[in-house]
């Protein structure tokens, strides 16, 4: 993908959208991303992405990637998976993740699509309440 195509998706795109290299290294950090975790691009961009979540994926999420590429065995790329995601104020919330691969000029990239789970957990907690 060319730089400038890139840099349209990111701003526009609806969903949070963080890309990271092989090494967990963020690439791009879209507009949503930057209003979810409330960090700007340029403080996450070059620093890896284990920043966005808490303990015990912080420490583990380097091995996590290590695996995949060694194994290829997939956990999240393909299927998503509902994890905590932690902002810069240190404030956790829920977020579905779905991670996706792409291979571009011939280095490995991985995409992360992230929807805010907050409002959606709430309401089923008052559902629940209501019952
Ligand atoms: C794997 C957590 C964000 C890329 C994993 C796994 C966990 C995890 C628990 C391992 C799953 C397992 O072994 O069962 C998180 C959390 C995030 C986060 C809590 C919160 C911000 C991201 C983002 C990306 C990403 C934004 C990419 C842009 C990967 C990759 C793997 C992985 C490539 C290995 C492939 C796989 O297991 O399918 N992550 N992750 N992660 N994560 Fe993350």
């Amino acid at each position: 993908v060319r730089e400038a195509q890139m840099r349209s998706i990111v701003e526009t795109v609806p969903e949070a959208m963080v890309v990271i290299d092989e090494r967990g290294i963020v690439t791009s950090f879209s507009a949503t991303a930057e209003r979810l975790f409330g960090y700007r691009a340029n403080e996450v961009c070059g620093e890896n992405v284990s920043l966005l979540m808490p303990s015990p994926d912080r420490e583990a999420h380097d091995a996590y990637i290590s695996r995949y590429l060694t194994t290829g065995e997939r956990r999240i790329i393909g299927y998503g998976r509902v994890v905590t995601g932690r902002r810069k104020d240190g404030s956790t919330f829920p977020m579905e993740l779905a991670i996706g691969e792409a291979v571009a000029n011939s280095q490995r990239i991985f995409t992360g699509f992230i929807r805010d789970l907050t409002s959606r957990k709430k309401i089923e907690e008052e559902l629940r309440q209501a019952q």
